[in-house]
């Protein structure tokens, strides 16, 4: 009997070790980003449970005026008291994904290569950034299937806790012809999903036309909207924990090359500009918790990939170098700031590829609504946006992909080579902002719902052809384009 009672204490406490949450977990995956020939990062964070939080309360809701109360207050705890019903923490809530403290190891080698495998050490990660990590892989092999392996264990001990497998390809040398698709997506969020345990749609559909790579332009949460509003570094903190434990969110981003890109809700709030506060959190910091904690990091924000001998893209930054909105439109007023334009056109000049794309997170042909003042087709940007436009005549082979509007269109400015494809945003419920019946002469295509777009680069005969098309939120195609350039050799 005795030894029956000690035997049954033992199995109890065994079993009640394995029920505890052991932690420290992957719950939300692994990204990479900026992906070159040679190097990618890898970005992870350790949260204290496999998944989000299903069970707790949501967050109340203040309205316009409490928000813009709360807004110019900047006063954290009338902030939380706003949001979070009485006697819950932030942790507590629906969709929480609470981070915790623990070290992280890397493994990476070429899919077809396991034997050249090389791992990193165990390192900790940064409780002051999130407990997220990134590693730099340098000295990688063009145009090459990589995969990822990272565990995770508690501080200073030696029982692996958790471990997960991801992957990315390297785009191929400027020589190789190759065929590729990739996809576009931008502005979604967690209210807005449109799987309610899984996340939004798209994902699991691109995900079965296994892109060779995909860009967000931004928008890949809202700081501003309610659910809570992120007016502490906190709260923008949860919104990011949460979206990315969602499984169709989680499950693309672990095994595509992706680039992201950021755009105003993702720094402060909309049409966000310097000087700009959202709450308590100043424009300097919404800026640093983007592009130095939650995303994959480089150097500068912005960059082009040559993706083969017919492709080159460029990924343009928006919101860094920009002026204020409301500054008298003129030769000094700025969207990406003189450095980064005039590597844009030097870079372009010099590229020999048959397509060149430039991806950024606003507009540049729109048409957009009137009344905005935040991109290149708004009036207050008319002197730098001609002028870019009038630069881009000169090509016949690029084109615009951009996100930031609500609706799905294809643009084409008369008589000339300017062709402008905006994706949608990432779901039907997010759709809006434009009138489905105001077509103008530019629209080659217009549709006020959400979808994405894929870019498919192919070789027939002697022609190199760019195919975009529009996907609805179930992958129906709704619109398409076809560009075919001669072969030079
Ligand atoms: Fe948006």
């Amino acid at each position: 009997m005795k030894h029956f009672t000690l035997l049954t204490i033992l199995i109890i406490a065994f079993s009640g070790c394995n029920l505890q949450s052991p932690g420290p977990f992957f719950g939300n995956g692994l990204h990479n980003g900026w992906v070159d020939q040679n190097s990618v990062v890898i970005w992870t964070r350790l949260t204290g449970e496999p998944e989000m939080n299903r069970a707790g309360p949501k967050f109340l809701e203040p309205d316009a005026e409490n928000h813009r109360r709360l807004d110019k207050g900047a006063n954290i705890d009338s902030i939380y008291m706003a949001q979070l019903p009485s006697g819950f923490s932030l942790d507590e809530m629906e969709g929480a994904c609470p981070g915790m403290e623990g070290e992280v190891k890397l493994v990476y080698y070429p899919l077809k290569d396991p034997e050249t495998r090389i791992e990193s050490g165990w390192t900790p990660v940064d409780a002051q950034k999130n407990f997220t990590y990134q590693w730099k892989l340098t000295g990688l092999t063009p145009g090459t299937k990589y995969v990822v392996e990272i565990e995770s264990k508690k501080p200073g001990k030696s029982k692996i806790s958790d471990k997960i497998t991801g992957s990315f390809r390297t785009p191929p040398d400027a020589g190789v012809v190759t065929d590729l698709n990739f996809c576009i997506v931008t502005c979604h969020d967690y209210p807005r999903r449109d799987d309610s345990i899984n996340g939004h749609k798209i994902y699991s559909i691109m995900q079965q036309m296994f892109p060779d790579f995909l860009v967000h332009t931004g928008d890949v949460e809202y700081y501003d909207k309610a659910g809570p509003f992120a007016l502490t570094e906190e709260l923008m903190r949860f919104k990011w924990d949460r979206i990315f434990a969602l499984p169709y969110q989680r499950d693309f981003y672990r095994q595509v090359t992706t680039y992201f890109m950021k755009d105003d809700h993702d720094v402060l709030r909309d049409d966000a500009y310097p000087g700009m506060r959202y709450g308590t959190v100043s424009w300097e910091r919404g800026l640093e918790i983007f592009d130095k904690e939650q995303f994959p990091s480089n150097d500068l924000p912005y960059k082009t990939i040559r993706w083969g001998k017919d492709l080159q893209i460029w990924l343009m930054e928006g919101r860094n170098y920009r002026s204020k909105n409301t500054d008298q439109d003129g030769p000094d007023k700025t969207i990406w700031g003189k450095e980064q334009k005039e590597w844009l056109y030097n870079t372009l000049l010099k590229s020999d590829a048959t397509f060149k794309l430039i991806i950024t997170p606003g507009p540049i042909l729109g048409p957009d609504r009137e009344n905005k003042k935040d991109n290149y087709s708004n009036k207050v940007f008319a002197y730098e946006g001609n002028e870019i436009r009038e630069y881009l005549k000169q090509f016949d082979n690029v084109f615009i992909c951009n996100g930031d509007r609500h609706w799905q269109y294809v643009t084409n400015i008369p008589g000339t080579t300017l062709w402008e494809f905006s994706c949608g945003a990432g779901s039907d419920v997010h759709a809006g902002g434009w009138d489905q019946n105001d077509l103008r002469p530019e629209h080659r295509f217009l549709r006020v719902k959400g979808g994405f777009l894929k870019g498919s680069l192919y070789h027939s005969d002697e022609k190199v052809n760019l195919k975009f098309q529009h996907f609805d939120v179930d992958g129906n195609v709704v619109h398409e384009e076809l560009f075919s350039k001669d072969h030079l050799n």
